[in-house]
C-alpha cells in the first residue's frame, strides 16, 4: 500500500558500535515523534550489523533493509549472501539496483530481474532503484532510460508482486553530489514513472506503489520535494548517517 516512507541507506559506514549508537538515536527520535502507520522509516545497514539493527529495532517502527542480496539462492558464491539469510535473522527488506552496485559491480538490469525475484521468492520485500546518468539527462533520454530500467528489470512481475515493491528514482547526477533534483523534475519523473506503470499494468496499481526520491535530499530541502504529489518519501545516503539530520528528514515526509 502506498506509504511515506523514509529510507536511510548507509551504504559502506559504521561500525558496530557507531550503527549501535545511531539505531538507539533513531529508534528513540522516532518514538518521541510518534511516528503514525502511515509514515514508514527503514534504515538499511551494512550486512554485518544487521542481527543487531534487527535486534534493537524490534520493539520500534523502525524497520530494517539490506543493501544487497546475491540473486542465486545458494552456492559456491564466495563473499555473497543468500536472500534466505537475510530473513532467518529478521530482515524483511532489501534495496536492489542502487547505482553503486551497477556502476560499480556490474549489476545490469538483467542480473536485477533475477535478484528481485529471489528476493520477492523468498518474502523479502524490494526498494529497487533506478535513475539516469548525466549523460541522459542531457541529452533528454532520462524518461526513456528510467522507462527501459523498469522494463527490463520489473515488467515481467504481475501487479499483485508490487505490494511488495517499492520505487525509487536516483537521478545518477544527483548521488552523494550535492546536487539535488529540482522538486519539479523529482514530480515529473515520478509522474512519469507512474504513467509508464498504468501503461504495463493499470490506474489502481500505478496509483498504490510508493516512489521514493534519492539524491542529496537533506532536511533544508526535503519539505519541498516531499510536497510534490507523486513523490512519497525519499532514499537517503549521506544525511541517513547523522541522526537529527535524518530524523529532521522523517519529520517532513
Ligand atoms: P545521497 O545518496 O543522499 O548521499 O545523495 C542517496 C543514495 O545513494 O541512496
Amino acid at each position: 500500500m502506498r506509504k511515506n516512507i523514509i529510507a536511510g541507506n548507509w551504504k559502506m559506514n559504521k561500525d558496530l558500535n557507531e550503527a549501535k549508537e545511531l539505531i538507539k538515536g533513531i529508534r528513540k527520535g522516532v518514538k518521541k515523534k510518534k511516528v503514525g502507520k502511515n509514515k514508514r522509516v527503514i534504515i538499511a545497514p551494512s550486512f554485518v550489523n544487521l542481527n543487531t539493527a534487527v535486534k534493537r529495532t524490534k520493539k520500534s517502527v523502525v524497520e530494517v533493509a539490506a543493501q544487497n542480496i546475491h540473486e542465486e539462492v545458494n552456492g559456491a558464491y564466495t563473499g555473497e549472501v543468500a536472500a534466505n539469510m537475510l530473513t532467518g535473522i529478521g530482515v524483511e527488506l532489501v534495496i536492489i539496483g542502487h547505482s553503486e552496485r551497477r556502476t560499480y559491480f556490474g549489476e545490469t538490469n538483467e542480473v536485477l530481474a533475477k535478484k528481485v525475484d529471489t528476493a520477492l521468492r523468498n518474502k523479502l520485500e524490494v526498494i529497487f532503484c533506478f535513475g539516469e546518468q548525466l549523460s541522459d539527462r542531457k541529452s533528454e533520454k532520462h524518461f526513456e532510460v528510467v522507462e527501459s530500467q523498469l522494463k527490463e528489470s520489473l515488467f515481467h512481475l504481475p501487479k499483485e508482486d508490487y505490494s511488495k515493491i517499492v520505487l525509487a528514482y536516483e537521478p545518477v547526477w544527483a548521488i552523494g553530489t550535492g546536487e539535488t533534483a529540482t522538486p519539479e523534475q523529482a514530480q515529473d519523473m515520478h509522474a512519469f514513472i507512474r504513467g509508464v506503470l498504468e501503461k504495463q499494468y493499470d490506474k489502481e496499481m500505478a496509483d498504490g506503489v510508493s516512489i521514493l526520491y534519492g539524491g542529496s535530499v537533506k532536511p533544508a530541502n526535503a519539505k519541498e520535494i516531499f510536497s510534490k504529489p507523486d513523490v512519497d518519501g525519499g532514499l537517503i545516503g549521506g544525511a541517513s548517517l547523522k541522526k537529527d539530520d535524518f530524523l529532521a528528514i522523517v519529520e517532513a515526509v
